[in-house]
């Protein structure tokens, strides 16, 4: 197969998906959200509710990380309609850690509108219409919970489908001419499997470095095994370095407890809790000063990567604080910060408090 400017050439598209299904038959992985192959659309089929549990949860996120929190979710909220009736905070704080927030809050305001609904809507435009549902999730839901022949396309399958068709526009411009060429290999019949199929060849054979292209089921199709360049694709645009940002939060202390505010609306992890800081999500730069009076030490300082930046987070303590002028928030038992539902950088913060105060 090989891809000359925008258009795909196919070779023969339905022997990719036949040679990938019997591939999948005997090696998918077995995963707490899946049933085995062949299930969707028949009376093995997936719950849509753990479906798109487990696809929110897994973008941009390991399967590694996502095991415990989908454990989790499902003991706390076994159905949708326990999930819509849950406290906002507590879904918060039982996201914290798992990062990228605005999923978490997505995710309540979805399954509020499908609890409302009475149900998941079975194809990918109906999902579409659902509060957060990009045109990934409603493509995995749709072809893996309901067996509708959708295009799904994760990293996985970005990598699998730009060497298979030797794509040499780069990432993200490509992304148009891939999901093109995937509609190409995708078989009418379990789309699902398909799917889970390439993200099980993208996570063990089809890998960033080092394919192990000797075992790989399509190698006889794959362009860019050919060419003997598979390690070359995806193209990728040159990144552009992460600015750093700095900033300050304060461990403000009284009897044994730790005040925790919660955090703004829709902005940086918001809705979640975390220790008051000086605005730094909505700031250039800089290191503010504290928000209220009182006798205040340095106790070092974090990193924390987030998508866009990298934060150095100053860390001040504070144990004397005029408690007239606190900022609004909760005394929190310091014994039992780390069961507060901190975001990570909060988390971090904490733990570094709790070494130096
Ligand atoms: N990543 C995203 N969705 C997935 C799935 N269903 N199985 C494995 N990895 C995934």
């Amino acid at each position: 197969m090989q891809a000359s400017g925008e258009s795909v050439q196919i070779g023969d598209a339905g022997a990719v998906g036949a040679a990938l299904l019997s591939w999948y038959d005997v090696n998918a992985r077995r995963l707490p959200w899946r049933t085995p192959p062949g299930g969707a659309g028949s009376e093995a089929a997936p719950d849509p509710y753990r479906v798109w549990l487990s696809e929110v949860m897994l973008q941009q996120t390991t399967v590694a990380a996502v095991r415990a929190y989908y454990a989790r979710f499902l003991e706390l909220w076994p159905t949708v309609e326990a999930l819509a009736a849950a406290a906002d905070a507590d879904v918060m704080a039982a996201w914290a850690g798992l990062g990228y927030y605005a999923r978490a809050r997505n995710l309540l305001a979805c399954a509020r509108e499908v609890a409302r609904r009475g149900g998941f809507p079975r194809d990918e435009e109906g999902l579409r219409e659902l509060p957060g549902l990009g045109a990934y999730t409603a493509a995995a839901v749709a072809a893996i919970a309901f067996g509708e022949r959708a295009v799904v396309v994760d990293a996985n399958v970005e990598r699998v489908v730009s060497r298979l068709f030797a794509i040499g526009e780069p990432l993200p411009g490509a992304r148009a001419a891939i999901r093109a060429a995937t509609d190409t290999i995708t078989p009418d019949t379990r789309a699902g499997d398909f799917a889970q199929a390439m993200m099980d060849l993208g996570s063990s054979i089809c890998t960033v470095r080092g394919p192990r292209c000797l075992l790989c089921p399509l190698a006889d199709h794959c362009a860019a095994r050919a060419a003997g360049t598979a390690e070359s694709y995806p193209v990728k645009a040159a990144k552009q370095a992460k600015p750093t940002r700095t900033g300050t939060a304060f461990w403000i202390e009284r009897g044994g407890a730790v005040l925790l505010v919660q955090r703004e609306g829709k902005g940086m992890l918001g809705g979640m809790r975390a220790l008051p800081d000086d605005g730094w999500s909505a700031r250039a730069d800089g290191h503010g000063t504290p928000p209220i009076a009182g006798e205040w030490r340095t106790a070092g300082m974090i990193r924390h990567g987030f998508t866009h930046f990298d934060l150095e987070l100053q860390l001040m303590l504070c144990r004397s604080a005029d408690c007239a002028s606190l900022p609004p928030g909760e005394f929190w038992p310091v014994d039992a910060v780390e069961a507060a539902g901190l975001p990570t950088v909060f988390a971090k913060a904490a733990r570094l408090a709790l070494a130096n105060r």
